[in-house]
């Protein structure tokens, strides 16, 4: 007998849209030209390029000469911190929630560049108190960098990108914000919202993987990680990634016509959980002011996470403790030590998709109310 099979990791990676794996494979088949080539082939490929460009620049309310392909949200973070510290950035101000590529950067810049770096403590429900940012934004004259995500990974708290942008901009600051888990259903507006980067991935949106985007502001330095070509305007060398480009616009489209129908189906499935889950003794979702799509649940065990994580897996529900790409660490993480939260529990993220049903949520349940009862 086969066992059912359910998803719930959605914020590490998505199942790829069926719209995105045929805008993939009709790029491949047909149009599979260099786009930097002159002649015809080169040309369509081009044309399909620049078009993936201007439809976000319009959804963003920015100009396409602000938008650059790359490789996926690290390296969209990578080039962004860089070219910051291009500007003489005098002062680094991040959240200690931040994913790890962001706070990796961070701590890069701070050693080559010997850059002050300032990490902001976050509360017990994953928000940070803005007088703390405004202290920090005083601390050191000249300008500043300040890297807060829009939405947790972990935890789905969002943060208030407008408030954080406003303040930075009145310092003189530069904004960076990771988008990653904001871009199904938060909107992002960077002129209104005062940021000056966003870093966007595919694959946490019914996209291919090994592809993303980064928004600078035109008025913004820009920094090459790498030299070898005039792609992207120089910012990102290497033949551009047409079918994956493709594939993240078709999601990408799919996700903004249906984002209001699918969020609230999220939320839904979100509050079905959050019910069953008031019948487990002990039991709780932390955060505050969280996303629809992330649950982030805190259950009284003993057992380690591992153990707990493969008896889901046993039972053929796919959830986890946190960020994937810290899932070989036995160690905490760093999220939930930031926030906090007491010894004693199991943490798990539950990340809930668009192709999730009622049935997945009952299952998911059943399968939780036997793991706590263990
Ligand atoms: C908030 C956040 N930032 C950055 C990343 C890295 O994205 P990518 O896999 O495209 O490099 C992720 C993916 O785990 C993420 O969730």
């Amino acid at each position: 007998m086969s066992i059912k099979k359910v998803y719930f990791d959605n914020a590490a990676t998505t199942p790829v849209d069926e719209s995105s794996i045929e805008a993939v494979l009709s790029v491949m088949k047909y149009s599979w030209g260099n786009p930097s080539s002159t002649h015809a082939f080169g040309r369509t490929s081009r044309s399909l390029l620049e078009r993936a460009r201007r439809q976000f620049a319009n959804d963003f309310d920015v100009d396409p000469a602000e938008i650059f392909f790359t490789s996926g949200a690290t390296e969209s973070i990578t080039i962004a911190f860089h070219s910051a510290c291009k500007e003489g950035v005098k002062h680094i101000i991040t959240v200690s929630t931040e994913h790890k590529a962001v706070m990796d950067a961070a701590n890069e810049m701070h050693i080559r560049h010997n850059i002050p770096l300032t990490i902001l403590p976050v509360n017990q429900h994953g928000a940070i108190d803005l007088s703390e940012l405004s202290e920090a934004l005083q601390l050191h004259p000249g300008k500043a960098l300040v890297a807060i995500m829009y939405v947790n990974n972990e935890t789905g708290v969002i943060h208030p990108l407008k408030e954080i942008g406003e303040m930075v901009s009145n310092y003189n600051g530069l904004f960076f914000c990771d988008c990653v888990q904001a871009a199904l259903y938060q909107d992002i507006k960077p002129k209104a919202q005062f940021v000056d980067y966003f870093s966007l991935s595919a694959h946490k949106i019914y996209g291919p993987k090994g592809v993303g985007l980064l928004y600078i502001n035109k008025a913004r330095e820009k920094h090459a990680l790498w030299r070898g070509g005039s792609q992207e305007r120089s910012l990102r060398p290497g033949t551009e990634n047409i079918p994956g480009i493709a594939g993240f616009t078709a999601a990408w489209e799919k996700a903004q016509k249906n984002k209001d129908a699918n969020q609230k189906k999220v939320q839904l499935l979100a509050n079905r959980l959050l019910e069953g889950l008031s019948q487990i003794k002990g039991a709780k979702r932390n955060g505050t002011s969280t996303a629809s799509h992330i649950v982030h649940l805190s259950i009284p065990s003993n057992k380690s996470t591992s153990a707990i994580l493969l008896e889901f897996d046993l039972a053929g529900v796919a959830l986890s403790a946190g960020s994937a790409c810290q899932s070989g660490s036995h160690q905490r993480s760093h999220v939930v030590e930031a926030m906090g939260l007491p010894k004693g529990y199991v943490e798990l993220r539950i990340s809930i998709g668009k192709q999730n049903t009622e049935d997945d949520i009952d299952y998911l349940l059943t399968v939780l109310h036997k793991i706590a009862a263990n």
